[in-house]
């Protein structure tokens, strides 16, 4: 893709829309092998299955948010080099976006319906922290990219035991994530002032007690 720099508003709408319809709707295509591969599919039960299910239909839309979140913040960032940081971010987090979704079939299940709803709010949010500048944004990274550690650290303890086709799309995805965090606090993040991070939880928190069911 070619800096934003040369694109006009009306330009950045339909490169916008065109992301969005690709996160919810398209299929994503992962540049790395699937972290499943060599892992024996597990003899789960019906209640491990839709938990399994559960777990990464919420990282699945984890993963919208995660391309929303980024899109929406490159969308209003005016340094060109700050774009660029955050649309190849974008592009990485869709690796973890095409892991799931093929897991996610693996275990016969489907992603969230409500994922639209949840892209929209995520990009809505990645802009208005966009346009506090760009210490806000790397913070915002920080912040996000961290608090998805610490889920999937959880995630990786409640998983049924012998799914371990999951576990390994989730460590490879924990290890992504940390390296963003620790990226973007390198760049020169700033930390987000009270109480924008406990909102953040909030939010999380009540994606993933939804996303788990819907
Ligand atoms: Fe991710
Ligand atoms: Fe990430």
């Amino acid at each position: 893709m070619p800096a934003l720099r040369r694109y006009t508003l009306p330009d950045r709408l339909l490169i916008a829309c065109e992301d969005a319809l690709g996160a919810v709707f398209g299929r994503p295509h992962a540049e790395r092998e699937y972290p499943g591969t060599g892992h024996p599919e597990a003899t789960l039960d019906e209640a491990q299955r839709r938990h399994a299910a559960g777990l990464m239909r919420i990282n699945h839309t984890g993963e919208v948010c995660a391309q929303a979140l980024y899109l929406g913040q490159a969308a209003v960032a005016r340094d060109p080099a700050t774009v660029a940081h955050l649309r190849h971010a974008a592009q990485e987090e869709t690796d973890h976006l095409a892991w799931c979704t093929q897991r996610l079939e693996e275990l016969d299940d489907r992603p969230s319906l409500l994922n639209p709803l949840w892209y929209a709010g995520s990009f809505a949010i990645g802009a208005l922290a966009g346009i506090r500048g760009d210490g806000y944004n790397l913070g915002f990274v920080v912040e996000t990219e961290r608090q998805v550690e610490a889920h999937l650290d959880e995630h990786l303890e409640t998983l049924p035991p012998g799914d371990a086709r999951s576990r390994a799309v989730l460590r490879v995805m924990k290890d992504d994530e940390a390296r963003h965090a620790d990226d973007a606090e390198a760049a020169g993040a700033r930390r987000l002032p009270f109480p924008i991070p406990a909102a953040m939880r909030l939010t999380s928190g009540l994606m993933k007690a939804v996303a788990y069911r819907i």
